[in-house]
């Protein structure tokens, strides 16, 4: 509770600070506008004038009105809602990348051959240069090790959804307002789908095995209109991580490393908590 409201105090002082209502975040004059969320969310609180494409845009219209006149309807957002996008943004973004850099780094270390397929890898396509947004796209084994600790440790173990309507898919009649759980951990570990389920196997990503599965058989970052809006950025900061550490260090048992990996999922949210990951990094010469 009272760190939710010492991210919130922050996040609004942020804001009035972009909105030039207080100097206390932002000492100096920035002088420009920062083309970034928080940017953008600004922008959104005031909303500019509608387009003559936007005034005949039916969706406009249907949204919760927060300007109107008679020919169209702007949802705009409130300092409340905007405050409530960038804690959701810090929540959503870092613990679930942090969590499964730490999975996928330990996986490394209890499966060396794959660490050295995933050493040889970084070595012969980026060649010593610096990751890079362009330089990180080639590396598809890499990916493949990341899908698979995504897999055996999805940030959601379960999703959630409510019906808007009344529907029925086959024989199953779902009633609006009901909530329907999506059992992603299961799912993702039901052997009919992943044989030897426990096992990391990156093998189980290639574009061949992918081109034989149901794709809603692995939803790290959920399915449909509201997936993860960061699962592109996610995946970037992964592989920049990893190559940063990988092209300097290499991870290896300690005295305390497990050959099982514990964790926790948290009550409120499902999130798979790593616990105890013990390991070393050894220089690579
Ligand atoms: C490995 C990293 C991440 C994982 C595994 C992950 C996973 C997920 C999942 C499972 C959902 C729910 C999707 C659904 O219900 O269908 C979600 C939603 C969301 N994620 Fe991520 N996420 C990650 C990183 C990020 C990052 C870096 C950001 C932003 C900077 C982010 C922002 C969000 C937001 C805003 C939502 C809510 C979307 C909505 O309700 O429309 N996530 N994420």
């Amino acid at each position: 509770m009272i760190f939710g409201k010492i991210i919130d105090d922050q996040m609004k002082g942020m804001l009035l600070s972009r909105k030039g209502k207080v100097t206390t975040y932002l000492p100096i004059d920035i002088g420009h506008e920062y083309f970034d969320f928080l940017g953008i969310t600004v922008k959104a609180e005031k909303g500019d004038e509608p387009t003559e494409e936007e005034k005949g845009d039916e969706v406009l219209k249907e949204n919760d009105a927060s300007e109107t006149s008679s020919t169209w309807t702007r949802k705009t957002l409130t300092v409340e809602e905007i405050t409530a996008q960038a804690t959701l943004f810090f929540v959503a973004g870092y613990d679930t990348t942090s969590n499964t850099l730490c999975f996928l780094v330990y996986h490394l270390v209890l499966c060396p051959e794959i660490c050295d397929n995933l050493l040889q890898e970084i070595d012969d396509k980026l060649n010593g240069q610096a990751p890079n947004y362009d330089n990180v796209a080639k590396l598809s084994y890499m990916e493949m090790c990341i899908h698979e600790t995504m897999r055996l440790f999805p940030a959601a173990s379960r999703l959630d959804r409510v019906a808007n309507n009344d529907v029925t898919i086959g024989n199953i009649r779902i009633p609006k307002g009901m909530t329907i759980n999506i059992p992603v951990g299961a799912i993702q570990m039901d052997p009919e789908y992943w044989p030897e389920p426990e096992k990391f196997d990156p093998e189980r990503f290639t574009p061949e095995a992918k081109a034989y599965r149901d794709p809603f058989v692995f939803m790290p970052f959920g399915a449909g209109p509201r997936n993860c809006v960061g699962m592109r950025l996610a995946l970037l900061e992964l592989k920049i991580a990893i190559v940063r550490i990988l092209q300097n260090y290499r991870p290896v048992t300690s005295p305390k490393t497990k050959r099982h990996i514990t964790f926790i999922i948290s009550d409120s949210d499902q999130r798979f908590i790593p616990l105890g990951l013990y390991l070393k990094f050894e220089k690579r010469t």
